[in-house]
């Protein structure tokens, strides 16, 4: 039986349901895997908790009660006194955070991300990473930094591995906007209810103009290209922002109070429409041409995009061996559930393949 100490960090929708899930399949992983996985460290922005028997279900209880405030180097001094492999999960959307990676890395920890920012920071930054996890021999996981549970960064990563040419990368990249976007075609709602729907189901992100600033899908394009090799910078990409200059440089209370002002833009937008069209959000990554592009367009209600139910993602992926019919993902593309989930599936593949760590001499 191997033992894994997990830390985690972010405590919202994905880290609690990610607490949820690991406590219910316990005996699951130790009967199929082995593996005795044990969150050892909690922290949200302000407070952080670390237990060496692991967290039980009474955790939120006790991380109000016991936890102290945060401190940068409080999962290290706890770390240092066990041999055991260490898995540091990012649950936030915090820049901060991802700038800490390097950190993590050198102190041993594994990281297995939700959190798209390190990976479309800098190309240097992105190449430091790289460099580090391969001196400290670790590991860096980050499916669902793309279609949430769904198995984009994967199928990219292998396709390149097997020597295939990638020529493109077009579909629905945010459930999110998926979910607000087919609500909004079909639905004679405001623009701004929908959005406020999709913050409350913990659809969208945090605040949610990061998705309708369409920044959080150009960070998922920006992820696949990189991984399919290419070295390019946030410029690079095309963004076709839907949030107005007045909004978008206040603070998220500024804008969830004044969100109404959007829906005139949308009324109009709707009424564009043909019968039989509906409007999505399409990120299109050519690889060829080496271009990002994120758009709201007019497409076909019986076109596969137009056809998404729900917070649907959709993917198609065109190259060498699929060039005339794409390889085709599909399915639910945000929700804390499926990411959730997806993120312990990261986990558990590190800690399949992790090896005990060696302790510092005190
Ligand atoms: N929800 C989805 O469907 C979905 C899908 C794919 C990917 N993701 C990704 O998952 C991540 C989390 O999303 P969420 O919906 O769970 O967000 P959320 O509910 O807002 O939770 C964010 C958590 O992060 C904590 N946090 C912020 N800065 C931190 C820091 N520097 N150190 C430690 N904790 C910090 C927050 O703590 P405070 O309460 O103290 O601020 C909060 O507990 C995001 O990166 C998002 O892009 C989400």
């Amino acid at each position: 039986m191997k033992t894994i100490h997990i830390y985690l960090f972010g405590l919202g929708n994905v880290g609690s349901t990610f607490i949820d899930q690991i406590l219910e399949s316990q005996s699951y992983f130790k009967n199929h895997h082995q593996l005795v996985l044990k969150i050892v460290g909690l922290a949200n922005s302000r407070r952080v908790y670390t237990i060496s028997d692991g967290i039980g279900r009474n955790w939120l209880e006790v991380f109000k009660k016991d936890s102290r405030t945060r401190e940068n180097d409080a999962f290290y001094k706890f770390a240092q006194y066990y041999d055991v492999p260490r898995i540091a999960v990012d649950a936030t959307a915090s820049a901060a955070l991802s700038l800490f990676y390097p950190e993590l890395l050198q102190h041993g920890f594994h990281i297995a991300t939700a959190n798209k920012i390190a990976n479309t920071l800098s190309q240097d930054f992105y190449d430091q990473l790289r460099v580090l996890l391969k001196k400290n021999e670790l590991q860096f996981k980050y499916e669902t930094n793309v279609g949430a549970g769904l198995p984009i960064v994967k199928t990219i990563h292998d396709l390149v591995h097997s020597g295939e040419q990638i020529y493109q990368v077009n579909g629905v990249f945010s459930g999110s906007l998926g979910y607000i976007f087919n609500r909004f075609s079909q639905e004679d709602q405001p623009f701004s209810t929908i959005v406020l729907d999709a913050l409350k189901y913990g659809y969208t992100e945090p605040d949610p103009r990061e998705d309708l600033s369409g920044n959080d899908v150009a960070r998922k394009l920006l992820v696949l290209a990189r991984e399919a090799g290419l070295q390019l910078e946030w410029n690079d990409i095309a963004i076709e922002t839907l949030v107005p200059e007045n909004l978008n440089a206040s603070d998220i209370n500024h804008f969830i109070n004044n969100i109404e002002q959007l829906d005139t833009y949308f009324e109009e937008l709707k009424n564009q429409l043909n019968p039989n069209e509906v409007w999505r959000h399409l990120g299109q990554l050519n690889l060829k041409e080496k271009t990002l592009k994120v758009s709201l367009q007019i497409v076909d209600a019986d076109s596969p995009a137009g056809q998404l139910q729900g917070s649907d993602g959709f993917f198609e992926i065109y190259s060498q061996s699929y060039a005339t019919h794409p390889l085709i993902i599909k399915g639910a593309g945000a929700g804390k559930e499926v990411t959730a989930r997806g993120l312990l599936g990261d986990v558990v593949q590190i800690a399949k393949t992790a090896h005990q760590v060696a302790l510092i001499p005190s």
